[in-house]
């Protein structure tokens, strides 16, 4: 079944706003799994990032690539990618993760970024190896929930923060999705996500994290971007969860606590890749 979660106007602008999360050290990182098989010095042509959303990860491949190409079903984030995007290399175009409108061997890498999960991955393998050049690679790459720190209340802030989740998942999301947001907090299981011959190499990196100081305000803007509170919405449109989320924090960080109040959020970030023979 597929989740089109990602339509609203609305939600794009605010998973926009808020989910800009992903830092160089990740793409560094994808890198230097690439150029195992490329190496330096080789001018890459081409990347594909496939559930590119608004373009969160897309524009830090940009240097790196002579061309590179986000790719998402939601023409609402592919309109807010175009918008946000001032990298003249960067093209996005609607499109499935599951057949890409992508010339056979014609890409070194194809990135799958917080959005394998809802994908169909024998197809998008299928579609991986199709599309990569003889040792071109593929990365699912994608961050769980976070740890929290920097003000002394800080750690307390997993407890108002999983009810908040549990309570989306409980109320409005169907088994499917629960199912697949699930295994997102299992960091994809390689039974369902690692790559499929003749890709090969399957290996799995968890020993990264992204780091940011957000503010209150910014943790409840991260946390109206999921898509279970778009779910929620929809099922109880006069809720009141966010502003209840808010309280907890704020009350869970103490007196002095207001919306500028800033944490430190830590997100565990998992990538798999595989590689197609060369
Ligand atoms: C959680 S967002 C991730 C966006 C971005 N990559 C990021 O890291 O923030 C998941 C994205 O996958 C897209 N998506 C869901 N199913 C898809 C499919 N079958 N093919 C292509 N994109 C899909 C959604 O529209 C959404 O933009």
């Amino acid at each position: 079944m597929a989740f089109r979660l990602y339509e609203g106007a609305d939600h794009t602008s605010v998973y926009a706003k808020y989910r800009s999360v992903w830092t160089t050290d990740i793409t560094d990182r994808v890198l230097t799994y690439l150029q195992e098989k490329f190496p330096a010095p080789y001018m890459y042509d081409h990347a594909i990032d496939v559930g590119c959303g608004s373009g969160q990860f897309t524009h830090l491949l940009a240097p790196h690539f002579k061309q590179v190409t986000g790719i998402d079903i939601s023409a609402n984030q592919i309109s807010a990618a175009i918008k946000g995007n001032d990298k003249k290399n960067i093209t996005y175009k609607v499109g499935s993760g599951e057949c890409f409108s992508i010339a056979d061997q014609s890409v070194e890498l194809v990135t799958c970024v917080q959005a394998a999960h809802w994908i169909d991955m024998d197809k998008f393998y299928a579609e991986a190896y199709r599309v990569l050049k003889p040792n071109g690679c593929v990365a699912l790459i994608s961050f769980t929930f976070p740890e929290f720190g920097a003000h002394p209340q800080a750690k307390l802030l997993t407890k108002p923060l999983g009810n908040y989740y549990d309570k989306l998942w409980e109320t409005s999301c169907p088994a499917e999705m629960i199912n697949r947001l699930k295994h997102v907090y299992n960091r994809y299981p390689d039974e369902i996500f690692a790559c499929r011959p003749p890709l090969e190499d399957h290996l799995r990196d968890e020993t990264m994290t992204i780091v940011h100081d957000m503010t209150v305000e910014q943790v409840v803007g991260f946390a109206s971007s999921s898509s279970g509170y778009v779910k929620y919405v929809k099922k109880y449109s006069s809720s009141d969860i966010l502003e209840t989320l808010q309280k907890n924090i704020l009350k869970t960080l103490g007196e002095d606590a207001t919306l500028d109040t800033v944490v430190r959020v830590t997100f565990p970030v998992f990538i798999l890749f595989g590689r197609k023979p060369g």
